[in-house]
């Protein structure tokens, strides 16, 4: 497994997400309220790119007229045909024991630690005293 390191955290503010690629796959970055989710960008149905989904919350229902929403934006709605994937297990809303969309673990680390590790820099200059956002693939 390696550590690349994809941006500066001011430049993935909540809200916002990036498509990287790293080792020859697509993988879609989310920052979800200053929490950061990684998934290939490729849905298991039939390869919508999942990070031009949309982001909504967690709907559930015990009984007709109980309706409780939930964890805002961490639920990823595939543009192609709909189906939905939760960012934190990558497990489909409708059949979660069967489908899963590939998740990758994303941190943040700071500037100075970037020196110590086997971390992998891409394309941009990189300073102590930031926080940057890292993908484990
Ligand atoms: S390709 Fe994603 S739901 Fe069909």
């Amino acid at each position: 497994m390696s550590r690349h390191v994809i941006a500066a955290t001011r430049d993935l503010p909540p809200g916002g997400r990036r498509v990287v690629t790293i080792k020859g796959r697509a993988i879609a970055i989310f920052n979800i309220a200053g929490e950061y989710f990684g998934l290939l960008n490729r849905c298991p149905h039939q390869g919508g790119n999942l990070g031009e989904g949309r982001l909504i919350g967690l709907v559930e229902s015990g009984e007709p007229g109980d309706y409780r929403y939930s964890r805002p934006g961490e639920i990823l709605r595939c543009p192609w045909h709909g189906w939905e994937f939760d960012l934190r297990s990558g497990r489909s809303r409708c059949d979660p024991a069967r489908i899963q969309a590939k998740c990758f673990a994303v941190r943040v680390a700071p500037g100075e630690a970037l020196g110590e590790g086997d971390y992998v820099l891409e394309t941009f200059p990189v300073t102590v005293e930031e926080n940057y956002v890292v993908v484990e693939v």
